[in-house]
């Protein structure tokens, strides 16, 4: 069979594999809120120290699941990775996102590893769990975005860099752009990750009870912090949609697929800040929390995808 012919049931089999890693990092969500983490004892990766648990909690069952799912997730992606170097070209892009997918499920079940052998699960209200949660979110939307590029480059063979601006106004630059998006989405996903562990450890009784130990200087470090996401979420959120809506406005008349990718961008990064408003002022309930994540992951891979169509072309 032809790379052509290859190519459409590669990218079918990614898109399928980007919707299993939101899965599984959703379930990774659901062992925090239900204070699983320790759930398998303090072994990793074999649970209470055997293969098969027998489980008498439900927290076991939820953290031996997840383990399942990443261990599977594992093995998919080395799927990927193969795959990637059978179908494409030495030199394609598709090989290079492949071989990143595969770096990030491995650092990624490293920190998963870590926050299970250095106990920094279940009330852990230390600096060092909160550090490592952040790196752990960091290193889930490197995972995501790796594996929606390798689909992106794997749809078209020849990739060029953009010469010309998508846009008809000269003021809009686009490498500014892209930093500027890229950092600001980074910045609302790792403050958002704190507040959902200061959530989790010390969730509030009321918004104002909420707002109020916030503000106040002998609240716990990660309550002080947890105010951050919102501020973030709203200023950076929406400068993120309004850029995108903005350039839907401002693309030249043949950037058709760029008007597309900006129109998405535009909805989900403006439905994601409102959804974002509405699980602050409900306090959060869990599967306001799930589908806030949910949507967080779906914004980044919807960005990455327009990042890499402001940068780059196919020609086929
Ligand atoms: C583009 C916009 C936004 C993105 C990408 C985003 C992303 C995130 C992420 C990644 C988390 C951590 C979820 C987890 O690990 O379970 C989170 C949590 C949270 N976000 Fe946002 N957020 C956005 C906007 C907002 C806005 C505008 C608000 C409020 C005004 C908000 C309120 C919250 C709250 C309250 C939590 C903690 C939920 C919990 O208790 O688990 N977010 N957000």
């Amino acid at each position: 069979m032809s790379t052509q012919q290859l190519s459409p049931r590669f990218s079918s089999w990614t898109r399928a594999l980007l919707m299993y890693t939101i899965l599984v990092i959703l379930w990774g969500a659901w062992v925090r809120i239900s204070h699983s983490g320790d759930g398998c004892g303090d072994t990793w990766p074999l649970c209470h120290g055997v293969l098969i648990p027998v489980a008498e909690q439900g927290k076991t069952w939820v953290e031996f699941a997840h383990r399942g799912m990443s261990g599977l997730f594992g093995f998919l992606v080395l799927g990927l990775f193969f795959a990637s170097r059978k179908i494409f070209p030495v030199g394609h892009k598709v090989r290079f996102w492949a071989k990143l997918s595969l770096i990030f499920m491995i650092t990624e079940a490293l920190l998963g590893a870590k926050l299970v052998l250095f106990k920094l699960v279940g009330t852990n209200d230390s600096p060092y769990r909160t550090v490592v949660m952040a790196l752990h979110f960091l290193n889930s939307i490197m995972l995501t975005g790796s594996i929606a590029l390798t689909d992106d480059f794997s749809r078209g063979f020849k990739w060029v860099r953009r010469k010309a601006s998508p846009w008809t106004f000269e003021g809009l630059r686009p490498q500014r752009i892209f930093t500027g998006c890229l950092i600001s989405f980074i910045l609302i996903g790792i403050t958002g990750a704190i507040a959902a562990l200061a959530n989790t450890l010390f969730p509030s009784e009321s918004l104002s009870t909420g707002f109020v130990a916030d503000l106040a200087a002998d609240s716990h470090y990660l309550v002080r912090l947890r105010g951050l996401h919102p501020f973030f979420g709203l200023l950076f959120g929406g400068s993120i949609a309004l850029t995108a809506w903005l350039s839907v406005q401002l693309q030249k008349p043949e950037e058709l697929e760029f008007k597309k990718r900006s129109l998405q961008l535009a909805l989900i990064c403006g439905t994601g800040v409102l959804f974002g408003m509405a699980t602050l002022l409900s306090m959060a309930p869990i599967w306001m929390k799930l589908v806030h994540l949910a949507l967080a992951h779906s914004i980044w891979i919807l960005l990455v995808r327009w990042l890499r169509e402001l940068s780059m072309q196919h020609e086929n």
